[in-house]
């Protein structure tokens, strides 16, 4: 990828977050988030598994996770790519006794930008929560390349992803996407349907019928500025990331599944309660095989060989 197509992706996704800065927090995290931040109840378990002393957030947006990890004896650091992101981190580190300088701007695109302002990488953990979304498929690998020359030999990369299996679950447009892009061999179908073309189309009318794909709807964003599904937004198949990660040099790769749902997400309307009481039981288990399917979000938890 040209660092003109980098540069752009890079711009349309600060623009996205650059209102986001002081309401983020409140709006994932806070009493009245719409589902209990799960994830950080999971990573602080990964975390408190693991002998963290030296912890990196790349791509800590306003040290939403950060601020949760600050304890006597570990050093925290963190960077992200958009400057009010950057500017609320610090904030909020500096009042818990962080020094400023942990806090900087950067983007894990670029692999000195992990290192620290006093020249050291060598973390025994890096953490990047919802980063990897707004990463184009062709830099991924320089990406994770980066997390592992930033981590000690024997650190920890934690590592959260969108679930692209998911789609198996909703019954909606991702599903007919995934069905289109991933599964049904569209181009063999076509070259050899002959003059049985209109079949083919009448099977593929009838497979788009099966879906929603309508729903879900496009989320926008708060002003003039792009909404998340407006700015690259990808999701990964866990396995594949799984895999990528092995082929990086990481041992002992994990998947940990969270934002379960108990339902598919367009019925959970009839019964929203019930709806969030099973769900959140199923948190209870992040390594349940059902989270390939039935969580939205996963972690890839690997080890620096
Ligand atoms: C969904 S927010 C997550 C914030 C925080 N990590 C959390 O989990 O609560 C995504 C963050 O990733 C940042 N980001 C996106 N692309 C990035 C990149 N290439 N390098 C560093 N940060 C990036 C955004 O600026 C934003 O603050």
């Amino acid at each position: 990828m040209t660092s003109v197509g980098r540069d752009s992706v890079e711009r349309s996704i600060k623009q996205c977050y650059s209102t986001w800065g002081t309401s983020y927090y409140a709006d994932y995290y806070g009493a009245d988030a719409p589902y209990p931040p799960v994830h950080l109840d999971l990573v602080r378990r990964l975390v408190a598994e693991r002998d963290v002393k030296r912890l990196l957030d790349a791509g800590c947006g306003p040290a939403s996770m950060l601020r949760h990890f600050v304890e006597p004896g570990r050093e925290v650091y963190g960077f992200d790519l958009t400057p009010e992101m950057v500017a609320e981190a610090r904030r909020v580190l500096v009042a818990q006794g962080v020094p400023q300088d942990h806090v900087w701007d950067g983007s894990v695109a670029v692999a000195s930008d992990f290192v620290a302002p006093d020249g050291k990488a060598d973390y025994d953990c890096v953490l990047s929560s919802g980063v990897m979304p707004h990463i184009p498929q062709a830099i991924e690998a320089d990406v994770i390349a980066g997390i592992r020359a930033a981590l000690r030999p024997g650190g920890h990369a934690i590592v959260e992803a969108r679930n692209e299996l998911f789609s198996m679950f909703t019954l909606n447009r991702y599903s007919h996407e995934f069905f289109l892009k991933q599964l049904l061999p569209i181009d063999a179908l076509r070259k050899h349907a002959g003059d049985r073309q209109e079949g083919l189309s009448a099977a593929l009318a009838q497979v788009e019928g099966m879906f929603r794909t309508d729903l879900p709807p496009i989320r926008q964003g708060k002003a003039d500025e792009p909404g998340y599904d407006e700015v690259l937004s990808r999701t990964h198949n866990p396995l594949l990331l799984q895999q990528q990660f092995r082929d990086g040099g990481f041992e002992n790769v994990q998947l940990f599944y969270y934002h379960f749902h108990c339902l598919p997400p367009m019925v959970s309307g009839h019964a929203p309660q019930l709806f969030r009481e099973v769900s959140l039981q199923m948190e209870a288990n992040p390594q349940d095989w059902r989270g390939l399917f039935m969580a939205s979000a996963f972690f890839v938890v690997a080890q620096r060989a």
